[in-house]
């Protein structure tokens, strides 16, 4: 129970990275918002799994690129929760894959400025309360294609570079203050968001990773409770890969 009375709020946690990282800290002790935007059926699971499991958490909608959405998810934790120790940006923005020619600036623009919204709300409205309190934790998901291009994922590549150079800057300016920001960068990871990639491509990923398997949303969960937990409490402005020994830092 290392994260015993803590509230964090998990964005996009009704599926896939944010599901699982929203159960691993309540099964820590945390009380955890399970964010959902569309599915609200699959936010509904997660609330029963960890309420099942006796832990604590509520249900909230929010469009977390919309700031009257995200300050009403705030208040809702605070109101219900109590004040927000720990946030974990993970909702995933998602884009068209497709070479930089094919391109459509609506589709770029709609990506790299719906990350840093996802971004840029929930630590506006979260931070200032923080500071007041002299503590926090920040946990920002970037991938692995923010440092190591890929082809077809212009827009992911240039979002996440962005996201990872704002959490370096909060982590700088906020240290003092007694909150600490982190990124964590995965890989290939078995997710919805990546049902588009076929069988034979993930055993190729698989049989090329060093530690020779494809990444589950757990392995990233796991990296995100150790950013959390006060085992990390002199640890901040870090970009740690989450990607079975693909990227090297
Ligand atoms: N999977 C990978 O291979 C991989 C690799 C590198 C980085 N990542 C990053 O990891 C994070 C999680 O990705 P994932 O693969 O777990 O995605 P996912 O399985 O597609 O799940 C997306 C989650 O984000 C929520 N969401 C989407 N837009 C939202 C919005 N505007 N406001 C609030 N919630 C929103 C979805 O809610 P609904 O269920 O309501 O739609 C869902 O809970 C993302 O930041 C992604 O870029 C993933």
């Amino acid at each position: 129970m290392i994260l015993r009375d803590k509230v964090a709020i998990v964005t996009g946690s009704s599926r896939g990275i944010g599901a699982a990282t929203a159960k691993l800290l309540a099964a820590h002790g945390a009380k955890v918002t399970v964010n959902y935007v569309q599915n609200r059926e699959k936010g509904e699971k997660v609330l029963d799994e960890i309420t099942r499991a006796g832990g604590k958490a509520i249900l909230v909608r929010a469009d977390v690129t919309v700031r009257e959405d995200v300050e009403a998810m705030v208040k809702k934790t605070e109101d219900a929760l109590g004040a927000v120790d720990i946030l974990v940006n993970n909702a995933a923005i998602h884009f068209p894959v497709t070479s930089f020619l094919q391109y459509k600036w609506e589709d770029f623009e709609k990506k790299v400025l719906g990350e840093m919204k996802a971004l840029y709300y929930p630590c506006q409205v979260v931070v200032p309360g923080m500071v007041e309190r002299g503590a926090g934790c920040i946990v920002n998901i970037s991938s692995g294609l923010s440092r190591v291009p890929g082809p077809g994922f212009v827009a992911h590549s240039a979002a996440k570079s962005a996201l990872d150079g704002f959490s370096k800057s909060l982590a700088l300016e906020l240290g003092p203050r007694g909150i600490r920001v982190n990124v964590v960068a995965p890989g290939a990871t078995d997710t919805d968001a990546i049902a588009f990639m076929p069988k034979e491509m993930r055993e190729r990923v698989a049989a090329h990773t060093p530690l020779r398997r494809f990444g589950q949303p757990d392995d990233v969960a796991g990296a995100v409770l150790f950013f959390c937990a006060d085992y990390s409490r002199f640890v901040t402005g870090t970009y740690l890969p989450v990607c079975g020994g693909n990227q090297m830092s």
